[in-house]
């Protein structure tokens, strides 16, 4: 299963599952080593306890037939030989049960030579014993002899099998105190691998799914500032591969739809421009009474016709003049010129509108601006359009200041005013065209020409502003 192809369910689920998979892994090493120690090293344990328990016995056993060997040598009374009899098959019974649990080969050597040091012993007791009773001459001291070397061959290993059980449990002892030393160890170890597996587990999958869901966030924000590349390349998982399908299927129709509107826009301004000049020059030249005297209510009735031709013809080269520099057509001519004259010029431009509302402009002007590389005529509609703007919103009695500085071999012009303000959450799209523009006082396209004309220049516009306390709207030009 290719993981590009997985959905997000199936994501998740494997990641738990996988979690889940090494926490009963680890768990169960730890149960396991625990059920270890129970099951093979404790019984073990035992059993080799019991086994020096029965050599004890044993070696009682021994001593005790010694012992009524030697009286009944001494006393020729039968019964201390049949206590003899019954200590020996106590002792064969004690060596039997200890053959059926001796738990090591070295232990099992043991025995088989304990068997067979007893049944020299005692063939040695048995020979001597009939001896006596069918009053047969013997040699009693090689008989002695025989028989003290078989007991004590017998004694030696039975020695021997209790140092055997003796190492053997002191081994498990420590087998079984490391054991239970290092089970709280592999246990935290385990589960902190575990834990630490789990955690990757679960943030390489959120990652996995977040990061293409971040790339259609952005693509969003793209999108609400009129940017419609279909450029979203997302492959895994597959939902959001499809959603980033649908998301660029959308982009190709916005952009269609984009650049049929600026089309039409630019087609339809082109078509009016003509009438609309000629309109206002024939209506002029009516008010000019060049088609002889006009009464007072013609004369009202053609300045408003005037000063609406005016203003349509202006909206028309707005609306021309964005759709040529968004399509790149625009044509610029750099020349060295001074900016000083320009503002003055847009001033000059906006005085009747400032009388009107008793506005006061004030131009800070910090030394020697110098000349550089502009296009007079664009620079001049960008600062006319943010001094238009100023003197539009501004309320009446407010002011205006235009400050212009050199600093660091870049020009710096601010267009500050004491207007409305904007709302925070527009300063992030003011300069996009219709943005929020409320039609009546507006197309909504001054501020994106002056973004497009300060671009073109290799400068940067922004604005700072506070509602309420006024807007101010600053370019710097590049040396
Ligand atoms: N100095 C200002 N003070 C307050 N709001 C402003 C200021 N300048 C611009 N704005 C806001 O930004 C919007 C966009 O300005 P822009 O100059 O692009 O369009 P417009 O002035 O509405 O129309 P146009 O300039 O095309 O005639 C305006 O409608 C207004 O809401
Ligand atoms: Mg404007």
């Amino acid at each position: 299963m290719k993981i590009t192809k997985t959905g997000i369910l199936p994501r998740w689920a494997v990641g738990y599952l996988a979690a889940l998979l090494l926490l009963a892994v680890s768990n169960g090493y730890s149960v396991w080593k625990l059920h270890q120690l129970g099951t093979t090293t404790i019984p073990n344990l035992s059993t080799d306890i019991r086994i020096i328990d029965l050599q004890r016995r044993m070696v009682d056993s021994i001593l005790s037939q010694l012992r009524y060997e030697q009286k009944y040598l001494l006393l020729r009374d039968p019964g201390l030989y049949s206590q003899f009899v019954e200590a020996n098959d106590e002792f064969h019974r004690l060596l039997g049960t200890v053959e059926l649990i001796a738990n090591s080969p070295a232990k099992k050597n043991s025995l088989e030579k304990i068997e067979t040091s007893v049944a020299s012993y005692e063939s040695v007791v048995n020979e001597q014993a009939n001896r006596l009773k069918e009053g047969r001459r013997y040699n009693f001291w090689s008989y002695q002899t025989e028989k003290t070397e078989a007991s004590d061959n017998i004694l030696k290993e039975l020695k021997g099998l209790e140092q055997h059980a003796r190492d053997d449990v002191e081994r498990k002892m420590s087998m079984a105190t490391e054991a239970g030393r290092s089970a709280p160890r592999i246990a935290f170890a385990a589960l902190v691998v575990s834990l630490l597996s789990a955690l990757s587990m679960a943030f390489l999958i959120t990652r996995s799914i977040t990061r293409p869901l971040t790339k259609l966030v952005n693509k969003t924000k793209e999108i609400s500032r009129g940017v419609f590349k279909s450029n979203l390349r997302i492959d895994s998982p597959p939902e959001i591969a499809e959603l980033s399908r649908s998301f660029n299927s959308m982009c190709d129709k916005l952009s269609e739809v984009d650049t049929m509107k600026n089309d039409f826009l630019s087609m339809i301004s082109h078509e009016l421009r003509t009438p609309l000049t000629t309109i206002r020059e024939g209506a002029s030249l009516l008010l000019e009474k060049v088609a002889g005297e006009i009464t007072q209510k013609q004369e009202r009735l053609l300045t408003i016709l005037v000063d609406e031709t005016n203003r349509l013809i202006v909206m028309v080269n707005s609306i021309l003049d964005l759709s040529k520099m968004e399509a790149g057509m625009m044509s610029y001519s750099f020349e060295e010129a001074d900016i000083g004259p320009l503002i003055d010029k847009a001033v000059t431009e906006i005085t009747p509108l400032l009388e009107a509302k008793k506005i006061r402009l004030e131009k800070e002007f910090a030394g020697d601006l110098g000349a550089r590389k502009i296009d007079e005529a664009r620079i001049l509609q960008a600062v006319r359009n943010l001094i238009a703007n100023a003197a539009k919103f501004t309320h009446e009695g407010g002011r205006i200041t235009v400050s212009a500085r050199a600093s660091m071999g870049s020009l710096e012009i601010s267009i500050r005013d004491t207007g409305p303000g904007i709302p925070p959450e527009r300063l992030s799209t003011i300069f996009e065209k219709f943005s929020g523009s409320d039609h009546k006082r507006g197309t909504g396209l001054g501020l994106a020409i002056v973004k497009h004309i300060i671009d073109v220049h290799g400068g940067r516009v922004w604005v700072e502003s506070e509602v309420e306390r006024g807007s101010t709207f600053t370019f710097v030009l590049p040396s």
